[in-house]
């Protein structure tokens, strides 16, 4: 259950990154030990580098302010002016993050088709490495998304990963996994999260998200690495002072929060199931795999539906012709069914069916 405005019940939807701290983070938070993490001297964000370092199976952790920021270091750390980074084109950094890359790293971003999944294809990758003939922009890093947040929260697995991976580092490219949502992806598939960036050289996960810290994401990846992803970090203003407060939680989370959101895979499913029954509204549930559902809406345009459910009192994100539903902590299963009551109310009184 969510709060409720002017008496009527609101079910947000519209992002993981609405979930609140729980009460041990606010613990946690309350009791942390602290020191200037510019100097690297807060024990609480030292530990929480470490440990997202070994979940990952990497050499070392930075905590960023985001998980754009997280993003962006990592891009800057590993290409320059002029390089390139091969990216599928429904990529959160290219539709989401204003163009930062480019706007900050002068890094032009090959955007390659993804498939329905967020996949890319081992044909595109390889025909989009450039030759190393001195007049074409370097190819300095391979992008993959998992979960794919466009590609309805698709949880990629190693081998699918590898199919691409393995061909950019026989390039000697490396490569990068924006898994914002990565231990979503973890669950969905039954393995470790070190398994699915065991194929990259670095990635980002996010805390703020299904984890539901209030602040904060990471970097994983090699000692070197991660060295220029704190300098990086730094030039961006993400300099920290006394960040436990942020990693305290982070730390409750990664010890608390992971297996619980196969319950928020298992609501996403739920509601694409009854959201697949209603007139004008087209998703099949079989595409869900964990805690993101778009649909796309016929008749009249998706905004004027969502605006609709917004009036009754269930929120969730739309544009063109499609919404956007997120489930997460703080949304249990009858939540999900009032939704799916008030959606249907919604969609009788504004969507023509055909
Ligand atoms: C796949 C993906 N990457 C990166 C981000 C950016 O995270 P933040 O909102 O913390 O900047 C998001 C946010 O939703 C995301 O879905």
């Amino acid at each position: 259950m969510q709060s409720s405005k002017n008496n009527v019940r609101i079910i947000d939807l519209r992002s993981d990154t609405l979930t609140q701290p729980t009460p041990e983070m606010r613990r946690a938070i309350a009791e942390a030990e602290l020191g200037d993490d510019v100097y690297g001297e807060d024990p609480t964000v030292n530990r929480l580098e470490e440990v997202s370092a070994r979940l990952t199976g990497k050499e070392a952790g930075l905590l960023v302010v985001s998980g754009s920021m997280g993003n962006l270091v990592s891009a800057l750390a590993w290409a320059g002016r002029g390089d390139e980074i091969i990216v599928g084109a429904d990529a959160h950094v290219i539709t989401n993050e204003m163009g930062s890359v480019a706007a900050l790293g002068g890094v032009e971003m090959r955007a390659v088709p993804n498939d329905r999944r967020g996949m890319l294809s081992p044909e595109a990758v390889r025909n989009a490495i450039r030759p190393k003939a001195g007049y074409f922009p370097r190819t300095a890093l391979l992008w993959i998304e998992n979960t794919h947040n466009r590609g309805n929260g698709a949880a990629l697995s190693v081998d699918e990963m590898w199919r691409v991976t393995d061909i950019a580092h026989g390039e000697g490219i490396p490569v990068h996994i924006d898994g914002a949502r990565l231990f979503n992806a973890a669950v969905a598939l039954g393995v470790p999260a070190s398994d699915l960036s065991s194929v990259a050289d670095s990635v980002t996960f996010c805390l703020s998200k299904g984890l539901a810290c209030p602040v904060g994401s990471m970097v994983c990846g090699s000692r070197e690495f991660i060295g220029r992803a704190r300098r990086a970090r730094k030039m961006l203003g993400g300099g920290m002072r006394q960040a436990g407060i942020i990693a305290a939680a982070g730390l409750v989370a990664l010890d608390t929060m992971i297996d619980r959101l196969a319950e928020d895979h298992d609501n996403a499913k739920r509601l694409a199931v009854g959201l697949s029954r209603m007139p004008g509204i087209a998703v099949d549930p079989a595409h869900i795999e964990t805690n993101i559902v778009y649909v796309t809406v016929g008749g009249k345009p998706a905004p004027e539906l969502a605006a609709a459910m917004r009036a009754r009192g269930v929120l969730a994100n739309s544009m063109g012709n499609w919404i956007r539903f997120v489930t997460h902590y703080g949304i249990n299963a009858e939540d999900v069914d009032e939704a799916l009551d008030v959606i249907g109310d919604a969609t009788r009184a504004t969507v023509s069916a055909g």
